[in-house]
């Protein structure tokens, strides 16, 4: 008969790709995704603990599913609950402290063990299993060769964890050490998920540019390839017409990387790059190990390889010392570089991090204040290149159906999502569509009337010329 998996998923992008894997596990077992943890037989929370009372968040859903249990057990059932992903590895035999109704807690790096886990707390009624280890052998070692169907963008995580420690974030210790993929590994998913369907990859990794992966047996350049090398590799399989990549690092920025971004037609022109501050004291303090104008430097050369190049980043406002001229300072990087989209945040002090002990944290207020300043450039600037899109022709690739009967929404190279008139059909096609209507978050366009050849970045050079 077959099993209820409810999944809720808090968080980044790797947190999807690893819920994805975990339904992947169960699946041999007869456990089918449901949209609700109503009836379910397996209820995981995959959590984040990155900013705000991430923990409260998770506590508070966890009373909900507590409710449910209890109505399950009334109907003669049994529902496993899991707490699993970054706050469960933070807070670990906690959670069950705090509610004792919860069968397993587990860490980002050991879901590879969901099947025995679940087995053990079926078994025995009340066998809690709690495991937050970093185990010496990577994850991907064990888990099997995806078969999900992906949809048109997939997820690949490429790499993970994080060696940087900057003062104010938990990932290093969540997410524990700096790993990456063999190449050849990675090559081999990516090729199953074209095969699947998908059209376009994102590569994942709290730090993807820091990439380091074993170089396949037969590749060139032996040994060690960094993420410039793979993502070549990955554009010549047939089929994949889009690479992006996300979260990297200004640091990690090497000359294969700029190269690429130069000479792959399939890596698409928007690049995620978080700098957090344009102070040079604050970002001494976050130990980002750069300066602001290296930040600018890094930019430049990016640019200078692709010139159309749209930028996103994260800030952070109201690190502790945090004055109004350093916070001045991240208000005017912004308007020289020019962000196409943003996140920024409110310094959030996380539990067991250098900067949540600092002394001179910055008071609320002053936080709530800062961040209204900057949203508000950062909003400016994402109207003004929605707006710049207007009257151009953009290919665009569709991946689902759109917020109204008869429309398609997919992605221009620059991560804009477009909506425009067109059959199911095409979901999957690239195709050129002319811009209409920019909205905060979304364009709209017209499908132009002649299907033409796309080479993508000989379009967009045409339209930028
Ligand atoms: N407080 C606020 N924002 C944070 N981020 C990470 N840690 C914190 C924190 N403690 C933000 C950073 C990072 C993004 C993923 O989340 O901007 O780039
Ligand atoms: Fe966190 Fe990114 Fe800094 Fe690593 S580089 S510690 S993931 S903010």
């Amino acid at each position: 008969m077959t099993k209820h998996l409810f999944i809720k998923t808090y968080g980044c992008q790797m947190n999807v790709y690893d819920s994805a894997r975990m339904a992947e596990l169960m699946t041999p077992l007869g456990y089918a995704l449901a949209a609700s943890p109503e009836g379910a037989d397996l209820v995981i929370l995959n959590t984040c603990h990155i900013r705000d009372k991430a923990a409260e968040k998770v506590f508070s859903e966890l009373g909900t599913i507590r409710r449910l249990k209890e109505a399950r057990a009334r109907q003669g059932g049994r529902m496993i609950v899991a707490v699993a992903g970054c706050v469960a590895q933070a807070e670990g035999a906690e959670i069950f402290e705090r509610a004792p109704f919860v069968d397993l807690v587990f860490g980002p790096q050991t879901y590879h063990n969901l099947p025995e886990m679940v087995a053990r707390a079926s078994r025995a009624a009340g066998e809690r299993v709690l495991d937050t280890s970093f185990p010496a052998e990577p994850k991907f070692d064990f888990l099997p060769p995806t078969t999900t169907a992906p949809g048109v963008s997939a997820f690949l995580t490429v790499q993970e964890g994080c060696d940087k420690f900057c003062t104010f974030c938990v990932v290093p210790y969540t997410r524990g050490a700096e790993y990456s993929r063999p190449a050849a590994e990675i090559i081999a998913e990516a090729r199953l998920l074209v095969a699947g369907g998908a059209r376009e990859i994102t590569l994942l990794g709290q730090n993807v540019n820091a990439y380091h992966g074993h170089a396949p047996p037969d590749g060139p350049n032996g040994g060690e390839w960094r993420l410039g090398e793979l993502i070549r590799a990955l554009a010549r399989i047939p089929g994949l017409a889009r690479l992006r990549y996300t979260t990297s690092h200004p640091r990690d920025v090497d000359d294969g990387l700029v190269a690429a971004h130069r000479d792959v037609p399939e890596l698409m022109p928007f690049l995620h790059l978080p700098v957090q501050s344009g102070s040079d004291r604050v970002l001494a303090a976050m130990n980002r190990r750069h300066t602001a104008d290296q930040y600018r430097q890094t930019v430049g050369r990016l640019r200078g390889a692709r010139p159309d190049l749209a930028l996103s980043s994260d800030f952070i406002v109201g690190f502790p010392g945090e004055s109004a001229a350093d916070f001045q300072a991240t208000l005017d990087l912004v308007g020289e570089i020019g962000f196409a989209q943003a996140f920024s945040f409110k310094y959030s002090p996380r539990p067991g991090t250098p900067a949540a002990s600092a002394g001179d944290q910055v008071p609320e207020p002053v936080k709530t204040e800062r961040l209204a300043a900057l949203q508000a450039l950062l909003r400016e600037q994402q109207r003004a290149f929605g707006q710049s899109s207007i009257g151009r022709t953009l290919p665009v690739l569709f991946e689902k159906p759109g917020r109204h009967p008869g429309q398609l929404v997919g992605r221009s190279p620059y991560s804009q999502s477009v909506h425009a008139e067109a059959g199911a059909e095409r979901i999957g096609d690239i195709v050129p569509v002319t811009i209409l209507d920019a909205q905060p978050n979304s364009l709209a366009g017209a499908i132009e009337p002649e299907p033409r050849s796309l080479a993508e970045p000989r379009l967009l050079a045409e339209h930028r010329a």
